[in-house]
């Protein structure tokens, strides 16, 4: 069995900036409030002349093809990540297929919300160890920014969101010291309601009424914003710990780790009970917000692009998220 290796990162972010001051001007808020409990000063929000969530995929996607040297036909399976589909059914996996003008490989759609990133990674890896593929895509996608209730009654949630891309094409590595070291994956169903859209929904009730749109409706997140706080900061130690015990490692091996993009607070929770220095911990939500399962690959490419990854690097990539769900993926670059 092969590791599988990062071979190239990519991301897209819309043009749209827009500062806490913006929000403020549409709910009770400020941009005191927003900087202090989550760290974001902007976030960007999509164009909806020319932005979906699949082609924003895309974009990364190109990207992420170009670093690796690589053309769409060397891929031979996609994984699509997201939260925020373009249709209700199918997945935007078969648009990037269609759009990249990929012969008819397979397009699978992971929906694990801010862990979806890690989760469709673990994906890719275990094809290309066991050898079924070569090349594999995965993209991680959310326009959060249509479905935010701007009315107070949304406002710790609406603040937080932000809409990017970011994609990786994942290829075997020439060696098994190398590429992605081990992924752990972990849920609790039981913490479903603590953080999610109900609506439109399939089961229960009508899917989608006037009542669901109105402000505070069923097709906007819900969420249990301290209690998802203090599950964060007790999953995120844990199952870095997990990946590290697992490859024989301390948290000082830990060259480069780029948590899900939840909340600054929370990283520098991370942080200071993993005792790392801050210049080991990658942070943009003060630029984008929380992408959910985008986040992940927005950070690690703009982190490839800054020169913050080096050959060799010890990589960790953590999330945590609505589920409840969380992973780690753990990469010797
Ligand atoms: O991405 C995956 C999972 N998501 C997360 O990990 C998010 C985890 N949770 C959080 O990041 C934080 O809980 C939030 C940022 C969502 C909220 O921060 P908090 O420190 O937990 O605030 P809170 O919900 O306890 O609210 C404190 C106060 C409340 O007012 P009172 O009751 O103290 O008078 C809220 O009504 O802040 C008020 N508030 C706001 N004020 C201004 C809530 N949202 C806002 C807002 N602007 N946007």
């Amino acid at each position: 069995m092969k590791n599988s290796r990062i071979a190239g990162v990519g991301h897209y972010v819309p043009e749209k900036v827009v500062t806490n001051d913006d929000l403020a001007k549409l709910m009770d808020t400020s941009d005191e409030w927003i900087r202090e409990r989550t760290g974001i000063r902007e976030r960007r929000y999509y164009n909806p002349e020319k932005d979906t969530t699949a082609n924003m995929g895309v974009k990364a996607a190109r990207m992420a093809l170009d670093d690796a040297g690589l053309q769409p036909s060397d891929i031979d399976f996609i994984v699509f990540a997201t939260l925020s589909p373009d249709y209700f059914f199918p997945g935007p996996g078969v648009t990037v297929q269609e759009e990249l003008g990929i012969d008819t490989i397979g397009a699978l759609d992971v929906r694990n919300q801010c862990s979806g990133f890690i989760y469709a990674l673990s994906v890719g890896d275990n094809f290309i160890k066991t050898g079924m593929y070569n090349n594999v895509l995965v993209i991680g996608s959310e326009i959060h920014s249509s479905g935010l209730d701007f009315s107070n009654e949304g406002r710790s949630v609406s603040v937080i969101f932000g809409d990017g891309a970011g994609a990786v094409v994942l290829s075997p590595s020439e060696n098994n010291e190398k590429g992605i070291l081990s992924t752990h994956l972990h849920s609790e169903g039981k913490f479903a309601k603590e953080l999610c859209v109900v609506a439109p929904s399939s089961s229960g009730h009508e899917r989608l009424t006037e009542e669901m749109m109105k402000p505070g409706g069923l097709i906007y997140p819900i969420m249990n914003g301290n209690y998802v706080f203090k599950h964060a900061v007790q999953r995120f130690p844990e199952v870095i710990g997990e990946a590290l015990k697992h490859n024989g490692y301390s948290p000082q091996d830990v060259d480069v780790l780029i948590p899900h993009q939840a909340n600054l607070r929370i990283t520098k929770f991370v942080q200071d009970t993993m005792k790392l220095p801050e210049e080991k911990v990658i942070s943009n939500i003060q630029k984008y917000g929380n992408t959910t399962a985008a986040s992940i690959p927005i950070a690690l490419s703009e982190a490839k692009q800054e020169g913050k990854i080096k050959e060799n690097d010890l990589v960790c990539l953590a999330a945590f998220g609505s589920g409840f769900t969380w992973a780690s993926a753990l990469i010797r670059w």
